[in-house]
This record gives C-alpha cells, structure tokens and sequence, in this order.
C-alpha cells in the first residue's frame, strides 16, 4: 500500500543534523508574537529552528502532520518548578495525560520526577519508562477494579481517593492481595480557578474530590477499612490557571484542613497540590515558577511535610508545536482558508475549549499579510485550528507552525475521518530523534474483523 510504505519512509530512525556554530553565533533570536515567548523554537536566517535543528527539515523527514518537542524546554520547565520548592521537602509528579510519549516520561523520571496517572494505561506508560511505582500517584474520578489491581500489584506511591464508595472498592481489592493500600483523600476546596468551564475542578458543583465539609468525616471513615492507610491529602482546582489567587485561596483551605487532621491523629506524610499552572498561549501572563512558590510556601512550610505538584502543561505546553502543511487555498465570499494537514483529530483544543493557538510560517515571508483561517480537512464546521490570523500570504505546500501544542495536544488526538496519526519528535540540541512513528494504514484497522 502506497500509504504505508510512505509512513515507514518517513519513520526512518535517527538523524543528526550538525550545526554546532549556531548556538554561538548570537543569531537565535526568541520568537515573539503578541508577548509569546519561546525561547526553543527561533529563527535563525528566516528559518524556523527547534533548538539547533530547522523544523523544515524535520517535516521532510518525519512528514507531516507531526509534533516536535524541544527536550530543552521540558527540562527548562520542571528544573524551573523544582528549583522554586527546593527548600521543602517535595516530589514532582508530572502529569501523564498533557503528554505521554514515553521519552517524555523517561527524560523527567531521569531527572527524578514522579508521575500522576490516570488509569492502567498510564500506569503501563509510566512503568514502561522507567518510572519508579513508588513515585506515582493515581488520580481519577472512576477507578476500575483492573486498574485498582495493577497499582497495588505495580506498589505505587499513593492512590488519590475521591468517593467513599472507591475506598470501598480499594480496599476490598487489597483485602483480596493481602496488601495495604496507601491513600489520600481528594477533597474539593470549592473555589473559583477562573479557566475554561470544562477544565475547571474545584468546584463543589463538578464531580471530582469530597466536599470541603465532608472531608473529616470521611477520613474517619476511611479509617474504618483495614486494609489502607491514609497518608496524604490532595486537590487539584483546574487546569490552565493563569491567577495566583485560586492557588492561594485553595491551599490555605486544604492546609487548614491537614492541621485539623493531623491533630485528630491522622498520622499525613503528604499533601498534593495538584496541577494546573498555566502557560502563555497568547497575552496571558501566568506567574512563574518563581512567583508561584513565593506566593504558596508560606501556607505550605509550616505544614512540615511532603509536597507533591502535579504539573502537566506547565512542564510539557510551551516545549511542543505542531507541523503542518497547506494542502489548498480556498477563497469564499466571505473569507480566506488555508486547508491544511492537520485537523481536529490531531489537535482538538480549539474545536473543544475555543483555545488559541499562536501559528506562524516555518520559512519568513515579506509577502504582504492577509487575513485567513486555518482550517483542517475534516468534514465539521469545528474543524479549525486559528481563525482570522493575519499572516504573510500563504502558499500551496507552505509549512506552519502551530505553537504550544505539546500539552493536551497528541495526547487528545484521535483517527477521526480515517486519519492515521502522524509522528513524534524530540528534539535535542542540534539533532532529532522520531520517538513515535506515524500511523500506517494498517494501523487504523488493528484489531478488527470483518
Ligand atoms: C488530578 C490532576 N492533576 C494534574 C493535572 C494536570 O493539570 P495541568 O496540566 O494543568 O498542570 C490534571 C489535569 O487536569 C488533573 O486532573
């Protein structure tokens, strides 16, 4: 098949691109549009770079649709929140479902991350990476009895617990190992995290965590099960929080929370924060690792123990962009399209949460700027990736960069319309490396039966 064949030529193993003078010729300038800053992704003589490596020549070689990460900027993110808590004892578990390529995984876990989980696959991932099980914390709203068995079998860190009744199902499941499940309560702060509505998580209307005013009664109860230990307690209030003030509002509840308990006796090692920090994806300004640790250690010190943060865009946002090309240019009444190769199955983001994707050309252009939106090859009016975005008169086969897609990006594609997936790359200084192949069609078919 012409289709497959073409895949696997793109998926060919490693290249290296040498470009050594490049870092120190003082030609990389960062890109910044509308106060965007990326500092791994710049041009260099009108050619769009990731770190040292021209992105025109990673779409040549991996094809495209595809999603290019800068290892640069996953470890300058999580160094950046380690450095902020370094003087409490603490433990970064990163968040799987942003993203979850494996030599993501596997470069944090080096560097001594944790993770957060949401089910047995992410446990797979996770342990597949290398990840330590006594590093990871299980977060999620509907545990399964499988999923509930692999963690305890795998000796994960801490299941984070968000009903009675799943307490109920942890524990009967580790009467039957003969095993002691470690837990933390997920309790709900009720608070305003001023996101998107469907990325919002601490309120006492969404689904997730035990109500703020249930929460003693519950770790009395769950007291009650032999075969679990509580240990912690946790929250997460939403993903994409550009305020300090929900953070602040939120932990000074759940700490004053953790001091009552701990004087009723329960015996915590730690308290999770969640995630949710967010990044620049156009004219937000969310606080920096920096500014977020001044604000929330002087509720968390005092507490004198472990903190967990569960960081996923923080870390994995502003390291990835998405590749594509423009198949045609189609002018209406109305408006101008650039159709191009990449469509909501590869990233869903503006379809679901309206967000805004910065994009610009790979290859700089003089040309005069025209008014255009960019839009997928999928059969949905939702299928648009930027919509009036003026940018230099584009050409069939231009290349575009679609920034900030290396969170909730692949992670969240699909193979809608019969479209397989196109690839992974990392890149690392001056060389790149595909660390998922593209789809074949063969792909698309696997498992089923006529
Ligand atoms: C429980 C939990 N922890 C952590 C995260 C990571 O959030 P973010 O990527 O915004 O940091 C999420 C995502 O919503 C989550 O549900």
């Amino acid at each position: 098949m012409e289709g497959t064949k073409d895949s696997e030529d793109r998926n060919s193993p490693f290249i290296a691109i040498r470009w050594p003078a490049l870092l120190d010729s003082g030609l990389l300038f960062p890109i910044n549009y509308l106060g965007v800053e990326m500092t791994e992704f710049t041009y260099h003589n009108g050619e769009l770079c990731c770190e040292e490596v021209l992105l025109a020549e990673i779409a040549q070689h991996a094809g495209t649709p595809c999603f290019v990460y800068s290892k640069r900027a996953l470890l300058n993110a999580y160094f950046a929140l380690d450095k902020a808590f370094a003087k409490i004892d603490h433990l970064i578990c990163y968040s799987i479902k942003s993203n979850a390529n494996l030599a993501v995984l596997n470069l944090l876990a080096s560097q001594g991350a944790g993770m957060d989980i949401v089910s047995q696959g992410e446990l797979y991932r996770a342990l597949k990476a290398g990840v330590p099980p006594e590093r990871i914390v299980y977060s999620g709203v509907g545990k399964s009895g499988a999923e509930i068995r692999y963690c305890l079998e795998s000796g994960i860190l801490s299941f984070n617990v968000e009903s009675i009744p799943e307490l109920a199902a942890i524990n009967r499941m580790a009467a039957a190992l003969g095993k002691t499940a470690p837990i933390s309560l997920r309790v709900n702060p009720d608070v305003e995290s001023n996101t998107h509505e469907y990325t919002s998580t601490g309120k006492k209307e969404s689904k997730f965590g035990i109500p703020y005013d249930e929460a003693l009664q519950a770790y009395t109860k769950a007291a009650e099960f032999e075969n679990l230990r509580l240990i912690g307690i946790d929250m997460h209030i939403g993903s994409q929080v550009t305020q300090i003030e929900p953070f602040v509002t939120a932990f000074a509840k759940i700490a004053d929370l953790f001091i009552q308990l701990r004087n009723e006796g329960f015996e915590l090692e730690f308290f999770d924060i969640g995630g949710g920090l967010g990044i620049r994806y156009s004219e937000e300004t969310p606080p920096t690792a920096a500014e977020f640790a001044e604000a929330v250690l002087p509720i968390l010190k005092p507490l004198d123990c472990k903190i967990i943060l569960e960081p996923g865009r923080f870390i994995s946002g502003n390291a990835g962009i998405l590749l594509t090309r423009v198949i045609h240019l189609k002018q209406t009444g109305v408006k101008n399209f650039a159709v191009v190769d990449a469509g909501m199955n590869d990233l869903i983001r503006p379809s679901l949460y309206n967000a805004y994707h910065q994009v610009s050309l790979v290859t700089e252009s003089d040309s005069p700027k025209v008014k255009v939106d960019i839009v997928g090859p999928i059969c949905e009016t939702g299928d648009w990736l930027a919509k009036d975005r003026l940018l230099p008169k584009l050409e069939e086969g231009a290349l575009l960069c679609v920034h900030s897609a290396g969170a909730y990006s692949f992670t969240m594609s699909s193979n809608y319309n019969g479209r397989p997936r196109g690839a992974e790359v990392l890149v690392d200084g001056d060389s790149y490396r595909i660390v998922r192949k593209a789809e074949t069609l063969e792909d698309l078919i696997r498992g089923e039966e006529i």
